[in-house]
């Protein structure tokens, strides 16, 4: 649980420096943490499976399938600003575009970790 809780912590301060510096035009350094960014996401996602798997999901009911589709959305969304930031570096007339999406990206990946923490809160753990 705790590791799981420092990379998360980790990946949102790496989001918003990466949202910051590209809000600064500082291109080197918001390139360098996006990749950071996205392997801090990938390590996050391999430590939430874990946390997942001392829990019994199914019986947090509804916020179960909910979480699950949200926090699948939040990851491929990841994809977007790619796409609009290499658009951005050939023609700075996507810029406003790609900071907009960068603005869905974080609210999905704030919105996957609220129901991710009411899921787990809800869930009942396996006893061992
Ligand atoms: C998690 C991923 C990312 C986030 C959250 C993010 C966020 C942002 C934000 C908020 C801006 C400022 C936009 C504005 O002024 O409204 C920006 C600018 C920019 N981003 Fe990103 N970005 C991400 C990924 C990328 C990627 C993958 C690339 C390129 C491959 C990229 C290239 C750029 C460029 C070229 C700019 C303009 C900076 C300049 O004017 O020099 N971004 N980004």
């Amino acid at each position: 649980m705790t590791i799981f809780i420092a990379f998360f912590c980790l990946t949102v301060v790496l989001l918003l420096a990466t949202a910051w510096t590209g809000k600064l035009a500082k291109r080197k350094i918001h390139l360098i943490l996006v990749v950071c960014t996205v392997s801090g996401l990938s390590i996050t996602i391999y430590y939430a499976v874990q946390l997942g798997l001392e829990y019994d999901l199914e019986t947090a009911g509804t916020i179960f399938p909910v979480h699950m589709f949200l926090a699948r959305l939040a990851a491929f969304s990841y994809i977007a600003p790619v796409i609009s930031g290499i658009a951005t570096i050939r023609n700075g007339r996507h810029r406003a575009l790609h900071g907009k999406i960068a603005q869905v990206v974080i609210a999905l990946t704030v919105t996957a970790a609220i129901t991710g923490v009411w899921m787990i809160m809800a869930a009942d753990k396996i006893a061992v």
